[in-house]
């Protein structure tokens, strides 16, 4: 995220344009937690974690009086565009402010998740990518060592990106993910037919979710339903949102920054910038938000291939 903040800031100050950095998201919109940027704002910061904006989430945002109040600090500042970067919650504010006050708005997809329409790969979902991958390459140790069968949980709210290529990445043995939860039983057609007998050790990467149950779910079906098993669950957690950013992400949120700036200077509105097939494009909020992102069968099919 940091690297499109430099990005934005750079590339409007180069047009002429004055930036003003927004604290805590729309929280920091409401209370007027805002000041002006320069390009030193934005020095050494391309290869830090988090964000120097700071986030939160705010439910006053979510009603139309606090959006009212994010709106009159937006005109108390002299503030004529926005440039909001998040996930579907943080795209789906921005979109009702632009229609409530016909406000000029571009959205960037910030989230680790992966899940917004329109888009390739989301700022942020690589460096996650790689966090899991090391991991699971560390517990892999205990698992191989003392014959076990670990089930380690994956963010990703209701979506299964991280968990999936995660386990593809990290040479699990399958992983279980809440959009193909509603197909099958993932977890019996694994253990009945899926575990090549030559291994005594295996590691299923479970996607968090209602629908999968999440890890310590899965682990406790095992436990009654299959007791031959050594089981132990490990949840990753946040450390699956911090570290300093990978390459990949850093570019694609540079290119991602200095196409918001180009899309307002062009009199687009409501739009997501998006990245497909290395080509940045625009996707309206509303297909961004409203359309899921479907899950690669050509990836379910490579997992399935290769953990046999
Ligand atoms: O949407 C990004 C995400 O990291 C999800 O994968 C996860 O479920 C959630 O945010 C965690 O949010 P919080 O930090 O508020 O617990």
């Amino acid at each position: 995220m940091n690297a499109a903040i430099r990005a934005i800031t750079r590339s409007a100050i180069l047009y002429g344009i004055t930036v003003k950095g927004v604290y805590r998201g729309f929280r920091g919109l409401i209370t007027d937690e805002i000041e002006s940027f320069e390009t030193q704002h934005v020095s050494n910061i391309v290869q830090r974690g988090g964000t120097v904006l700071k986030t939160a989430r705010s439910e006053e945002f979510k009603t139309p009086e606090g959006r009212k109040r994010a709106y009159d600090t937006l005109c108390r500042q002299g503030i004529d565009a926005l440039i909001v970067i998040g996930g579907d919650g943080s795209l789906t504010g921005a979109r009702l402010l632009a229609q409530e006050y016909n406000f000029p708005i571009i959205g960037l997809p910030g989230t680790i998740d992966n899940d917004l329409y329109g888009t390739d790969i989301t700022i942020g979902y690589d460096t996650a990518l790689n966090t899991i991958m090391e991991c699971v390459d560390k517990i892999r140790d205990t698992a191989s060592s003392h014959d076990r069968l670990f089930f380690i949980e994956i963010m990703g709210r209701e979506a299964g990106f991280l968990a999936l290529n995660g386990a593809i990445a990290s040479g699990a043995e399958a992983a279980i993910i809440p959009e193909i939860s509603l197909e099958k039983d993932q977890l019996a057609e694994m253990i009945e037919h899926g575990f090549r007998k030559s291994k005594n050790s295996s590691i299923v990467l479970v996607a968090e979710s209602e629908v999968t149950g999440g890890a310590l779910g899965v682990a406790e079906r095992v436990k009654k339903e299959y007791p031959q098993f050594d089981v132990r669950v490990s949840i990753l957690g946040h450390l699956q949102r911090g570290g300093s950013p990978t390459a990949q992400d850093r570019i694609l949120a540079t290119r991602m920054g200095v196409a918001a700036v180009d899309a307002l200077l062009d009199d687009q509105r409501s739009v997501m910038i998006g990245i497909q097939n290395e080509v940045i494009v625009h996707v309206p909020f509303a297909k961004a938000i409203k359309n899921a992102k479907l899950i690669d069968r050509e990836l379910l099919n490579t997992l399935w291939i290769v953990s046999r």
